[in-house]
């Protein structure tokens, strides 16, 4: 194949270098676009056919359903490695020697304490309150008690805003869905690994110790792993643009978790759980869902359905529904609403309207029947979704920062009223 490509606007032609990433796929750079066709633009609502940066990040190919995180394929790190080794790898680049990863982990520890005014803001807020506003707030509300993160030109102090909101986060998470249970809060506890930390932070009751259960732990520390990084999806997409003006990271981060929150995207796991609890609630007639969500009168979609990029299965969800299988068996639990799933998921294969259309079970379509089965609340799947997105998000914010980006400005093609007079309000 040429490395140039070719367009022809009227009598006028173009050449354009072609880019080509390490797996070879192809973009054509339209950086000088604007200026060699004297103001001519793209538009691609959506970012359908759009790359908005190179990225070392994160390789997935939505044909084969392959997903590799920093070249690692996901099903080998989600069986074989654990969330904070993988927040490393995708942070910095490669899985960290065991000297790293001590040194990683014990700097986040370091700075596990949350300012004592944070529990002020979070109990001004009402007890009904979605997590994810409240999460998001607080992420942003950090910045204030942590002045520093905001000055990241360097590698180093990148490295200390990191380990930061590594620290606090999952104080933040655990503090959320105590605050809407009317339960306690706590800090943690200094001696435990990264995942049983944050079990310890939501579950710990104040009359007993806390007994982990590994099942528990193992079946997190998977799904945190699975939901690490997705390249350019809306919310990492959302703190790429946000970051890209230097704002510091926790508020680039909080734009992220709204971004999160819609269920067109993480939002999707809530809705999954919440959509099943309705078909069963309504005698279990998973046609009839069928039906509405293949009718274009009704709005109703398919949630856990489909997936921008997922044309043929999404890897996670195969990983996702082999462990639900599992943690449901370990934990004995009965659950008729996996049922449910997997009678949607056989009509969904069978359907040609989904079968045309390429819309197969995403990651979330299995990952809130796990969540359930481990005692979180349904409103809290989408902050469990975020827990895992940290660190991919300070990945792609970090590789931002250091590549040096613009700030990012899309352009438009203005459709309104083109120049008229203003008219006194009594003649109007
Ligand atoms: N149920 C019914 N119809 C659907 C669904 C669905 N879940 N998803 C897509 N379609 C139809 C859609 O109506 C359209 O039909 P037509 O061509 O006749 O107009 C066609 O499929 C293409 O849909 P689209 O909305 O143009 O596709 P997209 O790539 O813009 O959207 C999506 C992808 C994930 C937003 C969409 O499939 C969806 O809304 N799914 C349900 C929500 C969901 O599960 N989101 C989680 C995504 S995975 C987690 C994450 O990373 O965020």
């Amino acid at each position: 194949m040429s490395d140039i490509a070719k367009l022809q606007i009227g009598d006028n032609s173009y050449e354009f270098p072609l880019v080509k990433g390490t797996e070879n796929e192809v973009a054509i750079d339209i950086k000088k676009l604007r200026v060699v066709t004297n103001g001519i633009i793209t538009i691609d609502p959506g970012f359908k056919n759009t790359g908005s940066c190179e990225s070392a990040i994160t390789f997935l190919d939505g044909e084969k359903g392959i997903l590799r995180y920093r070249g690692y394929p996901i099903e080998e790190l989600a069986e074989k490695a654990d969330f904070l080794e993988v927040s490393y790898a995708l942070i910095f680049g490669n899985l960290p020697t065991k000297q790293e990863l001590d040194k990683f982990h014990a700097d986040i520890k370091e700075h596990s304490l949350v300012d004592d005014d944070v529990r002020k803001i979070l109990e001004a807020f009402p007890k009904a309150a979605h997590p994810m506003g409240v999460l998001a707030s607080l992420t942003s509300a950090l910045t204030a008690f942590n002045p520093s993160s905001v000055n990241t030109a360097s590698k180093e102090d990148m490295y200390h805003a990191i380990v930061r909101i590594l620290a606090k986060f999952p104080v933040l998470v655990g503090w959320t869905m105590r605050k809407s249970k009317g339960l306690h809060l706590n800090y943690g506890k200094k001696s435990l690994g990264y995942v049983e930390n944050i079990l310890y932070l939501m579950f710990k009751q104040p009359n007993e110790e806390y007994v982990m259960n590994p099942i528990i732990k193992d079946a997190l520390d998977k799904l945190l792993i699975l939901h690490g990084d997705h390249e350019q999806n809306c919310s990492t997409s959302t703190v790429r643009i946000a970051g890209s003006s230097h704002v510091g990271l926790f508020a680039s981060l909080s734009t992220g978790i709204s971004a999160l929150w819609g269920p067109l995207h993480g939002g999707a796991n809530q809705a999954v759980l919440e959509m099943l609890e309705a078909i069963q609630a309504d005698g279990g007639d998973t046609k009839k869902y069928m039906a509405k969500a293949k009718d274009k009168n009704d709005p109703f979609r398919l949630m856990g359905f489909g997936h921008r990029v997922y044309k043929n299965f999404d890897p996670r969800a195969k990983i996702i529904k082999k462990a639900a299988d599992e943690v449901l068996n370990d934990l004995g639990v009965d659950d008729p609403i996996l049922k449910i799933a997997k009678g949607l998921e056989q009509e969904a294969l069978n359907e040609p309207y989904f079968v045309e259309r390429k819309l197969y079970p995403n990651v979330d379509f299995y990952s809130g029947i796990i969540y359930r089965a481990m005692g979180i609340p349904t409103d809290m799947f989408t902050v469990m979704f975020a827990l895992g997105r940290l660190p991919g998000w300070i990945a792609q914010w970090r590789e931002m920062r250091l590549n040096k980006e613009p700030i990012g400005r899309p352009r438009q093609i203005y459709i309104g009223e083109t120049e008229r007079h203003f008219v006194e309000l009594d003649k109007r």
